[in-house]
């Protein structure tokens, strides 16, 4: 009799704590999907997935609103053990504007960083991938990848955040940059702003010349340009390495003593059906003059981070050399959860 009476009590108990915590905001970081530089996001009641530009500068998101506009929505996305999705969580008042949708990654309160993290843990940590989906976190502080839920989190070097130029939201500090391990004396110190809508990094004319030129050593033919790049190779004389073509790396010393190194999957792209490989860099010259923007190409398979509990960026470096990748993350989801599962 005991029994039979307190078993529905438990089971039912376990029901209502499991609900009330898959309806808890803000309390677990969360994992979303990327697809290239969009965010598929569940958005609204009955929930329809939008694909939403990442936008590191925006303030507020914003979706395509249909008939009966709102100023918020809710989102759904799954909580995360930082290996696996746990199991959806459901987040109301998320404020959008309407528009072309965008995934607004800025400071401000509105914005998702502020809006999908836990209290006092807004950190955003995505990697790019070429191909495939990859993940987007708020709020996680350890990743791990598959197999064997590897860390990926403690590969992350960083560097303060700086007061961005311009109306950008997140820039580093470059103090120098080397090429094959040699300095560029035209390339002075400055403040690079960080973007996820700029698909190839664009420099100030001088940075911009300097690895051009250092670039144009190289001994492999050089083929008519491809807008909108200006040096292009025959990319039947590349070769190929783990890390892409072999090329010298870009080195950019950051301030506090780190160093992003980009090898040649991250500097170099591939057109014309592979054919021609061009240095994937352009010249800000007028569109944004004095400035250098990080753009995509160049983050593309790094976990990346902005940390804004304690202002700095982290970059693993190219997460090839690791043998893994952005598309590495388990989208299974984890044991506990599939348990909880059966009971509904
Ligand atoms: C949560 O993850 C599972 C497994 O990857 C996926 O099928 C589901 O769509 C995700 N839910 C949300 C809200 O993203
Ligand atoms: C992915 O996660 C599931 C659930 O935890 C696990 O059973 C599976 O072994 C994992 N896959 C890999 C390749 O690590
Ligand atoms: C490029 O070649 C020129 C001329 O050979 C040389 O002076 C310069 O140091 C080289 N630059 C780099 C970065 O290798
Ligand atoms: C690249 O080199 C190959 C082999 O030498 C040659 O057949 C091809 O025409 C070259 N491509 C271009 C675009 O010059
Ligand atoms: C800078 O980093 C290098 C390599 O990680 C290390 O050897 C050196 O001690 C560091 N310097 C300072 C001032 O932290």
């Amino acid at each position: 009799m005991k029994m039979a009476n307190k078993f529905p009590v438990a089971l039912c108990c376990m029901l209502l704590c499991s609900l009330a915590a898959a309806a808890t905001p803000g309390s677990r970081p969360l994992v979303g999907e990327l697809i290239g530089t969009r965010l598929s996001l569940r958005i609204g009641t009955p929930p329809k997935t939008q694909l939403l530009q990442l936008d590191l500068d925006a303030r507020v998101s914003s979706i395509n609103c249909g008939p009966s506009p709102r100023s918020s929505y809710q989102v759904s996305l799954n909580a995360t053990d930082g290996s696996n999705p746990t199991g959806p969580v459901t987040i109301p008042g998320v404020p959008f504007k309407c528009g072309s949708p965008v995934a607004a990654l800025g400071r401000g309160s509105q914005a998702l960083p502020a809006r999908l993290s836990p209290r006092n843990k807004k950190i955003v940590t995505y990697c790019l991938s070429q191909q495939g989906s990859s993940p987007i976190f708020f709020g996680a502080q350890d990743i791990n990848f598959m197999p064997n839920k590897r860390p990926i989190s403690p590969l992350l070097q960083y560097t303060p955040l700086v007061s961005p130029p311009a109306r950008h939201s997140y820039a580093i500090r470059v103090n120098s940059v080397r090429v094959n391990g040699q300095r560029l004396p035209a390339v002075k110190p400055a403040a690079w702003a960080l973007s996820s809508t700029v698909p190839y990094t664009r420099l100030v004319t001088p940075a911009y010349v300097a690895i051009r030129d250092a670039f144009r050593n190289l001994t492999v033919p050089r083929v008519a340009p491809v807008a909108p790049f200006d040096t292009c190779f025959n990319a039947s004389g590349l070769g190929s390495t783990r890390v892409g073509p072999p090329v010298p790396p870009v080195e950019l010393q950051l301030e506090g003593n780190a160093t992003w190194t980009l090898f040649g999957a991250n500097t170099m792209v591939f057109l014309k059906d592979s054919t021609v490989a061009c240095l994937a860099f352009v010249d800000a010259g007028s569109s944004s003059p004095g400035l250098s923007v990080v753009g995509t190409f160049q983050q593309m398979h790094n976990l990346v981070r902005l940390d804004l509990e304690k202002q700095r960026f982290g970059f693993t470096g190219i997460l090839f050399f690791y043998q893994t990748t952005c598309s590495n993350f388990n989208t299974t989801l984890a044991a506990q959860n599939s348990a909880s599962g059966l009971i509904f």
